[in-house]
């Protein structure tokens, strides 16, 4: 059976399954539409989502939303999660025992939106689904494994600290919208 975004939303946010749990203020859910044939995977939440609860609603969700709107895609069409559920301290990358923990949600939202791509954001999501590394080198392509479509692009908050980056996600993005029309 698969569980329905509600419940597995109350899995998340009383899981103690690895020691994140133990700093976060609040776990974070993936947010969206079951109904969303895009499904947008980063890191981990960092300190404004893990005070909100919600994914990306901090200066790199900012970068995000701005270039899903720029591209007519709004937030509430597609679904919007990260590899692991609670913030790391300091925002340290999360370990390899701590997205190994959390993985089951991960698989339990794809299973249940079955999007027709899945975007990974960033080295750690690149790296947790499709065992990738040097994402400047490899952002910007679709990738097929397992019977799942994948798109890899840069993690929007790189964007915050290098503006050539703006252009190059926003046009992934679009790249991204056209392959669903
Ligand atoms: N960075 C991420 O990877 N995820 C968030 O939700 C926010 C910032
Ligand atoms: Fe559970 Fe994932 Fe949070 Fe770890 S990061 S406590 S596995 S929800």
């Amino acid at each position: 059976m698969t569980n329905s975004l509600e419940v597995i939303k109350n899995q998340v946010i009383s899981c103690t399954k690895c020691e994140l749990c133990k700093s976060r203020k609040n776990a974070v859910p993936g947010k969206g539409s079951k109904n969303a044939k895009l499904v947008f995977i980063g890191e981990a939440p960092g300190r404004s989502e893990d005070k909100l609860g919600e994914p990306f609603v901090g200066s790199a969700g900012k970068r995000l939303t701005e270039a899903l709107e720029e591209a007519g895609l709004s937030r509430d069409s597609v679904y919007i999660t990260n590899v692991v559920k609670c913030r790391p301290p300091n925002n340290r990358v999360p370990t390899q025992k701590e997205r190994d923990a959390c993985r089951d949600y991960l698989e339990q939202e794809l299973a249940l939106i079955k999007p027709k791509i899945i975007c990974v954001m960033g080295n750690t999501a690149y790296g947790s689904l499709l065992d990738g590394k040097d994402i400047t080198k490899n952002r910007g392509k679709f990738l097929e494994k397992d019977g799942r479509l994948y798109f890899i692009t840069i993690h929007p908050a790189a964007t915050i600290y290098n503006q050539e980056l703006v252009s190059i996600l926003k046009e992934d993005i679009k790249k991204l919208r056209d392959k669903l029309e």
